[in-house]
């Protein structure tokens, strides 16, 4: 079993690895220089596996290292730092660069990813909340797990999931069994609720042009609740983005004759 770990630099791969594999945890920031390589035997339900883990330099600088490591991989773990916005952004190009060297769209298939939300014991300087990072991962198939490998919360149940997520994977030919990742919710649900979060106000809540009509707002209105709807909708974030419809609503009919 091959398992790359990747992050922005900082964000602490490094740190989780050694929290898993030696129980310990490092407080002093050591940049990993190119590749680190670490081999472990784990026992997963029945079977004992033997997992290569190669820790990936955060620094872009070294996407010539990596690169090569993205072959024959079944999974893949991202870790953002959840008091470093950028660090969560940057997710999106991390995954393009697995997706350039994994092949076509196909082969993302094949691996098992998980993302990690370290650093959860630094409560006070969090920036992204749980429901953000879990609707970008759940949405697009991927595990998510909070983490901190300060205090170890988290981290073991995150590698026994991944591992056990990854033998499912092997033992149904290579494809990701559908019912592993049951999202529950739709692409259009995770995208409305990522378009009402950047929204600015509330015309742009409902997706509708300043000095729209109380029909449109309604009808705009109307879409959005059922789509939404706490009773319908399991989608992480979406109970926040319910009420910010129906506030949107209230708040742009008061001002419509
Ligand atoms: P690169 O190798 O440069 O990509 O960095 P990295 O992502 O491997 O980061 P590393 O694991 O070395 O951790 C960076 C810094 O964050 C270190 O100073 C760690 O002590 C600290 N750190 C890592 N995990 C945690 C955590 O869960 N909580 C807290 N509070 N600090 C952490
Ligand atoms: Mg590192």
């Amino acid at each position: 079993m091959n398992v790359p770990l990747s992050g922005s630099v900082g964000v602490c791969e490094s740190c989780i690895i050694k929290r898993y594999c030696e129980k310990r945890f490092v407080p002093k920031y050591l940049a990993t220089i190119g590749i680190d390589y670490g081999v472990t035997k784990v026992q997963v339900r029945d079977r004992e596996i033997k997992v290569n883990i190669f820790d990936m330099a955060g620094h872009p600088f070294f996407y010539e290292v990596r690169n090569e490591f993205y072959k024959d991989t079944q999974g893949v773990i991202l870790v953002y730092d959840v008091g470093q916005k950028d660090s969560f952004d940057a997710l999106d190009a991390w995954l393009a660069e697995m997706k350039q060297e994994l092949g076509p769209h196909g082969n993302m298939e094949n691996v098992v990813f998980v993302v990690c939300a370290n650093k959860i014991d630094c409560t006070k300087h969090r920036s992204v909340d749980e429901s953000e990072g879990r609707l970008w991962a759940e949405s697009r198939g991927f595990l998510y797990f909070e983490t901190s490998a300060q205090t170890g919360e988290g981290i073991n149940e995150m590698f026994q999931t991944f591992y056990s997520a990854i033998i499912d994977l092997c033992d149904n030919g290579g494809k990701r069994p559908p019912s592993s990742v049951g999202v529950g919710f739709t692409k259009e649900q995770a995208d409305a609720i990522r378009r009402i979060r950047n929204s600015k106000d509330s015309w742009d809540i409902l997706g509708v042009k300043p000095g729209a009509t109380r029909d449109e707002v309604n009808k705009a209105y109307r879409k959005l609740a059922v789509l939404l709807h706490p009773d319908k909708c399991v989608a992480p974030g979406s109970e926040d983005a319910f009420k910010a419809v129906v506030n949107a609503r209230t708040t742009l009919l008061k001002n419509i004759k």
